[in-house]
This record gives C-alpha cells, sequence and structure tokens, in this order.
C-alpha cells in the first residue's frame, strides 16, 4: 500500500520556514510566516494568557471530554467578539476547531454535504491553503481578482466583474481583514457593494477571518463580517485565535454557519457537531478554554486588548518606517502602499528573481509572491531592507 504513495507538494509557506531554519548567516532576517513577533524576534505569550493559564491550572478539575461542538461559553463569547449584535444568535450555529485551518476544513465540508456541486470562489491571490484543501476534498473552484498588481491596492472593478459572473448557490471566500497575502483590504463601501451583488446572485458568502485586531483594531476589523452577516441571509465563518491571542499550537478555532431562520438552527448545528465527530471527534479545549476565561472576565479582556494594540500599533509604526526609509532610499513615493496596507503581510510586488537574489544575497527570506511578514522587522533591519528592495530593482 505504502510504496503507491506520491510525495506531495510543499506547502510554500512552511518550505520557506525550513530554509530559513537552515541558514546559517546570523544576518539572515524572517519575513516569512504568519507569526508575530517582538523587537526582539520572540513570540511571547501574551499577559492576559499567561494568567488566564494559572488560573485554569489552579481551578481545573477535570480533563473529561466537554462536547463535540466545544464548551458553548467559548462559542459564545466568540460569536460576540466576531459578531457583535449583527445577527441574533439562535441563528449562528457554531463549533469548535483545532485552528482556523480546522475551522475551513468544516466549512468547507459543510458546503460539499449541503452543496456539492457549488463553485468555491477565491481572491487572486490567497492563503495557498485554501485551494489546497478544496482541490483535496475535489470541490470545484474558481477566482475572482482581487488585487492591482500597479497599484499593490484593490482591484475592485476587477473583483466585481469576476463576481458578477457567479451563480446562484456558489460561494464566495472573503478574508475578513488583514487580506493574506496581500495586506489590500477592502473599504466598508466595497464590503456594502460585494454584499449587494452577493445577495443579489443568490451566493453564499464565507469569511475567513483569522487576524481580528492586527489591521485597524478589534471592532473595526470585523466591520465588513459584521455588515455581510446583516444583509446575508446565510453565511459561513472561519475563525482563528492563533494570531490575536498569540496561541498558535494550541490549535484554537471556531466553525460558525448562520441560517436564514432559527428554525434550521439544529440540524446546521448537528451537522457540526456530526462532521467533528468524524473528522477528530472533540476539539481541543485549552486554547478555548483560556479565550473564553480572558473574554468573560472584564479585567483580563481590558490587558488582553490593551497588548493587542500594542502589537497592532507596533506594526504599523513598522509600516511608517519601511514605508519612509524606501521614499528616501528610491527617491520615489512608489512603496508608500506599505503604510496603507493592513495586517501581518504585504505583497511587495517583487518577482521570483528579485525574491530570491534578496534570499541569497542579504538573507532576507520572504514568500516567493514577495508576500513580506511585516512583523519579521524591527528598527536595525529597516533599513537593511530597503536597501536591499532598491538593489534589487523592485
Ligand atoms: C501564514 O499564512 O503564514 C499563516 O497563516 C501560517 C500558515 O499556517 O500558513
Amino acid at each position: 500500500m505504502l510504496e503507491t504513495l506520491k510525495a506531495q507538494p510543499a506547502d510554500k509557506i512552511l518550505a520557506l520556514m525550513q530554509a530559513y531554519r537552515d541558514d546559517p548567516r546570523d544576518t539572515k532576517i524572517d519575513l516569512g510566516v504568519g507569526v508575530y513577533k517582538n523587537a526582539d524576534g520572540q513570540t511571547p505569550v501574551m499577559r492576559a494568557v499567561k494568567e488566564a493559564e494559572r488560573r485554569l491550572v489552579a481551578e481545573q478539575d477535570t480533563k473529561a471530554y466537554v462536547g463535540l461542538l466545544g464548551d458553548p461559553a467559548y462559542s459564545d463569547a466568540m460569536r460576540q467578539m466576531i459578531l457583535g449584535d449583527a445577527v441574533p444568535a439562535d441563528r449562528v450555529s457554531a463549533a469548535a476547531t483545532p485552528g482556523g485551518t480546522g475551522a475551513i476544513r468544516q466549512a468547507l465540508e459543510l458546503i460539499r454535504m449541503a452543496a456539492p456541486e457549488a463553485t468555491v470562489w477565491l481572491s487572486a491571490p490567497t492563503w495557498p491553503n485554501h485551494p489546497s484543501i478544496i482541490r483535496y476534498l475535489g470541490m470545484k473552484m474558481s477566482e475572482y481578482r482581487y488585487f492591482d498588481d500597479a497599484t499593490r491596492g484593490v482591484d475592485f472593478d476587477g473583483m466585481v466583474a469576476d463576481l458578477d459572473g457567479i451563480a446562484e448557490g456558489d460561494v464566495v471566500l472573503l478574508h475578513g481583514c488583514c487580506h493574506n497575502p496581500t495586506g489590500a483590504n477592502l473599504t466598508l463601501e466595497q464590503w456594502q457593494k460585494v454584499s449587494d451583488l452577493l445577495n443579489a446572485k443568490g451566493a453564499i458568502p464565507f469569511i475567513d477571518i483569522a487576524y481580528q485586531g492586527f489591521g485597524d483594531g478589534l471592532d473595526a476589523d470585523a466591520a465588513g463580517t459584521r455588515l455581510m452577516a446583516k444583509n446575508a441571509p446565510q453565511m459561513l465563518i472561519a475563525a482563528s485565535c492563533s494570531k490575536n491571542f498569540g496561541i498558535y499550537r494550541e490549535r484554537t478555532g471556531l466553525v460558525m454557519a448562520i441560517a436564514p431562520e432559527a428554525g434550521m438552527k439544529p440540524v446546521t448545528q448537528g451537522t457540526l457537531a456530526f462532521l467533528n465527530r468524524q473528522n477528530y471527534s472533540f476539539p481541543p479545549d485549552h486554547g478555548a478554554r483560556v479565550v473564553t476565561t480572558i473574554l468573560n472576565d472584564p479585567e483580563l479582556k481590558a490587558d488582553w486588548m490593551a497588548e493587542l494594540e500594542e502589537i497592532r500599533n507596533g506594526m504599523l509604526a513598522l509600516r511608517r518606517q519601511l514605508a519612509d526609509e524606501l521614499r528616501q532610499r528610491s527617491n520615489s513615493d512608489r512603496f508608500d502602499f506599505i503604510a496603507d496596507h493592513r495586517g501581518m503581510f504585504s505583497r511587495l510586488g517583487a518577482s521570483p528573481e528579485q525574491v530570491e537574489r534578496m534570499r541569497e544575497e542579504n538573507g532576507i527570506y520572504m514568500i516567493g509572491d514577495s508576500r513580506m511578514n511585516i512583523a519579521g522587522l524591527n528598527a536595525r533591519t529597516i533599513p537593511i531592507l530597503a536597501q536591499a528592495i532598491v538593489d534589487a530593482g523592485v
């Protein structure tokens, strides 16, 4: 049996992570995988997470199973953080999942069960694991234009023109905020137009929100998702706590399915529970319990939000410094888009050869499509990167 297996294509983000680890140069700069790092290159455990874990260790008196959907208090707290009061709770089904990827996988499996012929539309470009999972599940997919290589902003006209071709019942995957890999995001007016278009077409929005709090703030980053949830009869959401709570390895995510009416909740919720049971049975609990402890304790929540704001503002400052440095070194304003992008990533717009050159000559690791993790920079490395970008002829 095993002799029939073929080598699978490497995930380009994880392959780059390994290449960086293998590089012996101590001057190397990691702008690859989407993990937040402070100015010292560390990914510290957030203060509120430490405190919540301390309480859990002290107070938890069992490790018995929780439930197939996870702890309802976790789903409630997350629903409120993401959706606010955009939709009544009795329309929202939710299941805890292993990370945001688990939530994406469960949402896609639900789509495949409910509408096996539906096409899932992805932004061009998108996070590489989106098409990879869809292909693996044997589902249909298509792309809509999203990024304008010339302006490094959203190609909104292209996006609307492509979405105009979707069929009733198709699913459109959108990044809730902090678009990965480009850093270019829709304005609220554009969210409204996309929402109206999808409703007119009878298409279903599916929102991947993995960086809430990293862009313009916790509520501002969810504004597009909330707007759409208010307008859409049905919607799917995959959320991750990896980044905003810094609990990457705890694998903490949530899948939500918003039904047109409360009467559909029992079957929708039951389907999510069934899918959890088929794929891994009970979802992980530790990260979810940490998140619930924080979100339901006003003091811990305030401290977490304050630290998240420090992280967000730190990344914005790095963006501004890099854009300034590039202005000076390139004698032009063509890199100003870096300060306008939001979240952890920016797509620089360098060619694969230029990316390769920066890796070989300067030990700078960005993804081959020129996605840079802004959090991988600091005051010392910004001038080095800016000079390398100019020298590479970007
Ligand atoms: C990324 O895009 O770098 C992150 O979402 C990490 C991952 O799993 O790819």
